[in-house]
């Protein structure tokens, strides 16, 4: 286990991004700490550590053989993801298309972000559609 998180463990990024609003900040610091939600969201390579090289593209290979899809900005842009229909999802569970999330997010849901302030949800959802961009040039 020692050698295993000194290969792997990182501390998340904490300072802020000085051109960034607060608001951007305190998402940044919500997905990539507290929220957990690149453990299920970024590629794990065979030794079960993060692929740092492809934060929050998904993983086709969780516990249980279900898969997460990508949450990098592209992709949620693509897939009509906006700041308020994220953060509706996020505290709710439905998503844009009327559907509810399935699998292990529905368990996010229930058991963290639900219980999110409306202004750290919005925080989230105003980091994600733009923030990965910035996290790769880091
Ligand atoms: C325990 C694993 C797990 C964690 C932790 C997790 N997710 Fe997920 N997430 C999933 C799975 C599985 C899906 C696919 C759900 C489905 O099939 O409906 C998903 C789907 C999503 C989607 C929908 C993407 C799309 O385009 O369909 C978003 C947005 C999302 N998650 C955001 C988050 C955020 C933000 C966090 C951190 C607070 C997070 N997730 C943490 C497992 C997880």
């Amino acid at each position: 286990m020692k050698l295993w998180r000194a290969a792997f463990l990182y501390d998340p990024p904490t300072e802020p991004v000085a051109q960034q609003s607060d608001q951007w900040n305190r998402g940044r610091e919500l997905v990539n700490g507290a929220g957990h939600c690149a453990a299920c969201h970024t590629p794990r390579n065979l030794a079960g550590g993060r692929d740092l090289g492809s934060r929050l593209a998904g993983n086709l290979a969780l516990p249980g053989g279900s898969s997460a899809p990508s949450i990098q900005a592209d992709d949620l842009l693509a897939d009509d993801w906006t700041v308020a229909n994220l953060a509706y999802a996020l505290r709710t569970g439905i998503t844009p298309s009327g559907d509810a999330f399935g699998g292990s997010m529905v368990e996010v849901v229930q058991m963290n972000t639900k219980f999110l302030t409306p202004r750290d949800l919005e925080a989230m959802a105003t980091y994600l559609p733009e923030g990965d961009a910035l996290i790769a040039a880091q």
